[in-house]
């Protein structure tokens, strides 16, 4: 299997396990990016069985409109059974990152109301210490350059993503070069910086079961 083809199995597993345990009133939530893509085309085939979703971007949003499966504000839901997103990274212990996209904030808002977190990659996410990919920090804009020199004094490298405004209407600092050895304390700290709205580091929230691609098949990590 080719990338492409990890994706879009990945996509059908996590259908194959949501499924059996879908009823007529449920909400599910569903994230962005790529992978998330795969998932929501492969949904579709089931969209009589459940009631709709919250969408963690309007990208997402627009893609579940467009397959006819209903989209909820996540006010008038009071649960969440499951919530399926990628992820630009996972630990052995499930803590991710996630952003790549820019939709971290809704995707943690999501992530944090659902009862079980399923995430959907294929195996080039898999490390053993967070940090190789750029640690994604949505930030309200007029606080941009203070929380810069705030992350550049933590030993990484901030860089602005150059004309990327998020669904929040906020601006993305990727943060290059840390290698982030513990990811709660990490996340939390970030989160203390005034201005930032929120970090990618799902470690405080992190995935519960963990759907792989690989080039022989999908190996599921619970
Ligand atoms: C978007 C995300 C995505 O889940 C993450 O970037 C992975 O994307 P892809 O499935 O395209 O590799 O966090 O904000």
């Amino acid at each position: 299997m080719n990338q492409d083809e990890m994706k879009r199995a990945v996509a059908m597993a996590a259908v194959d396990m949501i499924r059996p345990k879908l009823e007529k009133n449920s909400v599910i939530g569903v994230g962005t990016g790529s992978t998330a893509n795969c998932f929501i085309d492969a949904l579709a085939a089931c969209r009589n069985d459940f009631a709709g979703a919250v969408a963690s971007s309007e990208a997402t949003a627009e893609r579940l409109r467009r397959h006819n499966i209903e989209v909820f504000d996540l006010n008038s839901v009071s649960e969440l059974e499951f919530y399926i997103d990628g992820a630009d990274e996972f630990d052995p212990h499930f803590n991710l990152i996630k952003g790549g996209g820019g939709a971290l904030t809704r995707e943690k808002i999501v992530a944090a109301v659902a009862k079980t977190f399923i995430c959907i990659v294929d195996e080039s996410k898999q490390v053993d210490v967070l940090g190789n990919f750029p640690l994604p920090v949505e930030v309200i804009p007029m606080a941009r350059s203070y929380v810069g020199r705030q992350l550049a004094g933590l030993d990484g490298q901030p860089v602005y993503r150059q004309g990327f405004v998020t669904d929040n209407g906020n601006i993305i600092l990727d943060l290059h070069s840390v290698d982030i050895l513990d990811p709660k304390t990490f996340e939390r700290h970030l989160n203390n910086i005034v201005g930032v709205v929120t970090n990618g580091l799902f470690a405080n929230r992190s995935a519960d079961v963990i759907l792989m691609g690989t080039p022989q098949g999908v190996v599921t990590l619970q």
